[in-house]
């Protein structure tokens, strides 16, 4: 009779194939269970990133008759300043105190869209250099109310100080506090925030002076979310204030952070020498306080440039000097020649320190 012979030979493979092929099988099912449990984490983030927010727009949510009622109905008693935008009041709430009430002209706004994107970025930001939102109040229709709440900053704007209104004017140190906390603000828009934003309209009237003399930036009405990813810019339409907006983004519409860091540049020029950005009343090719300042900063005399009420005090020329010069490379022609804002302010602070050696002091 045949025996049977079993081989073990060719049993081995069987034995490991079945093997590798639950290791495999085990594999895939760990993956698709990691795969659904990333989706799942995901989609509850989404989730409760949509109701935290639709939560924060409802509690910023108010009615006009509020308004009315904080403002004595938008009296000209209550009214602190007017823009581009519509008129600001100042209001008077029981329970939220003071606030800064932004009424927009009925035809302000090109959009109820954009209007929106305001109050949705907005509402994402919270720094103590930039003036926070508190609350805004959306009517339906084309001529219905779009007004933004603001927290109330009692110290008016840098352009009154520049402009010397009311005789208002700033020690050195006062300058290079504002000057640092702006740029904090302005850096945290940049890099603090996903998208970025670019505040696209950073000019004196939109630095408001806090109560100890600290820098708010506001007016977020042209804010624009920045590139994403690996891209350098976005392309946008001009929209800005004549002096402070970047040659470079108006030739090539490419809006980057490096815009915001041109009208700085400018913005520091103003606070060394207090004069206005634009002055046709300047030498001819010396209209802007770019060309104006140029040649001096370049020479590294600054004491020809500086506003006559720092010489009344034992003011910093070294301070001053270095902020000039670090204006005049935040408005080179290249965008990205230009420091950031992190490093603007990072500098502005390292050369404080150096200078001087107290930061705070108002
Ligand atoms: N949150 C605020 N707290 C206190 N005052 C404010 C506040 N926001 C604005 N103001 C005052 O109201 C004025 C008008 O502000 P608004 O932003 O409407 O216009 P602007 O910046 O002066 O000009 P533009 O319309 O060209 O931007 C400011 O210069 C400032 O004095
Ligand atoms: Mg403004």
């Amino acid at each position: 009779m045949n025996s049977l012979k079993i081989s073990p030979t060719p049993s081995q493979p069987t034995l490991s194939t079945s093997k590798s092929n639950l290791l495999q099988s085990n594999l895939f099912g760990a993956i698709l269970i990691g795969i659904g449990a990333v989706l799942i984490g995901v989609i509850i983030y989404v989730c409760i990133k949509k109701r935290y927010f639709a939560s924060v727009k409802q509690r910023l949510k108010k009615r006009r008759d509020e308004l009315e009622k904080a403002t004595n109905n938008f009296s000209e008693d209550c009214l602190v300043g007017s823009g581009a935008f519509g008129n600001v009041y100042k209001g008077t709430f029981e329970e939220d105190g003071t606030l800064a009430i932004k009424r927009a002209h009925s035809d302000s706004f090109q959009s109820v869209q954009e209007f929106r994107n305001e109050v949705e970025l907005v509402s994402r930001v919270k720094h103590r250099n930039l003036v926070g939102l508190m609350g805004y109040c959306e009517e339906d229709g084309p001529r219905g109310a779009k007004i933004l709440i603001y927290e109330y900053v009692p110290n008016g704007s840098l352009l009154e100080y520049i402009v010397g209104r009311k005789g208002k004017t700033l020690t050195w140190r006062q300058r290079v506090n504002i000057a640092i906390g702006a740029a904090k603000g302005i850096a945290y828009l940049h890099y603090g925030v996903k998208p970025s934003i670019i505040h696209r309209d950073i000019k004196p009237s939109n630095i408001l002076i806090g109560d100890g003399f600290e820098a708010k930036v506001s007016d977020f009405g042209l804010v624009k979310s920045g590139p994403i990813g690996d891209q350098s810019h976005v392309s946008s339409q001009i929209k800005g204030t004549p002096g402070y907006l970047d040659p470079a983004y108006c030739s090539s519409f490419h809006l980057s952070p490096f815009s915001d860091v041109y009208s700085f540049g400018v913005i520091l020029l103003q606070l060394i020498a207090a004069r206005p950005a634009v002055d046709t009343s300047r030498a001819n090719s010396r209209y802007h306080i770019i060309e104006w300042a140029r040649p001096s900063l370049e020479l590294g005399n600054v004491e020809d440039i500086i506003d006559v009420n720092l010489l009344s005090e034992p003011c910093n020329m070294e301070m001053m000097l270095k902020m000039g010069q670090l204006a005049l490379r935040c408005v080179v022609k290249v965008p990205k020649n230009r420091p950031t804002m992190t490093q603007v302010w990072q500098e502005l602070e390292e050369s404080f320190y150096s200078t001087d050696n107290f930061i705070n002091t108002t």
